[in-house]
């Protein structure tokens, strides 16, 4: 069977019936692309794959998905497959997203973390998008020590990661349109937190921008390479996943945790019977993961 699908050709604005995908060539790139990075598409999305992957398509001057699979396997080292990668992971994220996470983490976390008093907190934004999350934790730690001054250890260490190094490359650059920065952020903490760099875009600042660091990682790999941490967001990507593979990621996040250590997860995502390593805390509206065992 053929879906044909009219959309509208993102260069030139033309009507075009080109986004056509088979049964056979949909069903192949659903494995291949759950094998490369876990996310696993509906019986449904031939569209969502099509519109995706027209840019490539046009760009290697190829008729098919099927044309755009025997391309990447006939040449392996040409980087077509990070780019189909790239290309279809969902990148939505915004500043403070659901705002629990980080009124939880202000009120409950560092106070229960300050009670040990380390000489550095790790913190890992993992699956970080465009770098809302992990500049959002920055924000909130810096409140944190302004308001409470010398109650956490000055040496708070953010590493932000994500299987797609073009969000990587806007992490890094740090920043945002004005569309970006409508998106929960505050008039106050922008004007606090980020300067103005014309067009307008504002760049986080440097202080805000020292804590974190980015690096790639595809959560399907082993990631004992960042060492432990004491906090881990992993918000929003487990629901692209099967249950095999979230009970999988979630048993290494456990691991990759100090004990004692919080996991915040996203609004609509639950441990459930994925894992028994976390016991549940409920804190002003919200909810944190902390590993089992002091
Ligand atoms: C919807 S965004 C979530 C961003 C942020 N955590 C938030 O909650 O706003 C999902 C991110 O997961 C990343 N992602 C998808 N599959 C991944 C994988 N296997 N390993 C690491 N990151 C992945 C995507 O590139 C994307 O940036």
């Amino acid at each position: 069977m053929m879906y044909l699908e009219r959309s509208l050709d993102f260069d030139t604005g033309k009507r075009v019936t080109d986004n056509s995908i088979s049964s056979r060539d949909y069903d192949s790139f659903r494995t291949f692309l759950e094998e490369a990075c876990g996310i696993v598409l509906g019986d449904n999305k031939h569209y969502l794959v099509s519109s995706r992957l027209s840019r490539l398509m046009r760009e290697f001057e190829l008729k098919s998905v099927g044309d755009l699979i025997e391309r990447m396997k006939r040449e392996p080292r040409s980087g077509l497959r990070e780019r189909i990668v790239d290309a279809m992971t969902t990148n939505e994220t915004f500043w403070f997203r659901d705002n629990h996470p980080y009124e939880l983490l202000k009120n409950y976390v560092y106070p229960e973390l300050a009670k040990k008093r380390p000489a550095q907190i790790k913190i890992w934004s993992a699956a970080c998008s465009s770098g809302q999350e992990p500049y959002s934790i920055s924000i909130i730690t810096q409140e944190y020590m302004m308001t409470r001054p010398g109650s956490l250890s000055n040496n708070v260490q953010i590493v932000g990661t994500d299987i797609s190094p073009t969000m990587l490359d806007l992490s890094r650059a740090a920043t945002y349109d004005s569309l970006a920065l409508s998106r929960g952020l505050s008039p106050e903490r922008k004007s606090r937190f980020f300067k103005d760099v014309g067009n307008g875009a504002w760049q986080v600042n440097d202080d805000i921008r020292a804590r974190v660091r980015f690096a790639e990682i595809n959560l399907m790999n082993s990631y004992a390479s960042l060492g432990k941490f004491d906090i881990i967001f992993c918000r929003n990507v487990l629901i692209y996943f099967s249950a095999e593979l979230k009970i999988d990621i979630l048993r290494r996040l456990s691991q990759s945790l100090n004990p004692g250590g919080f996991l915040f997860l996203g609004s609509t995502e639950t441990l459930a019977s994925y894992s028994d390593a976390f016991e549940t805390v409920r804190h002003g509206g919200g909810t944190v993961y902390r590993l089992k065992g002091k």
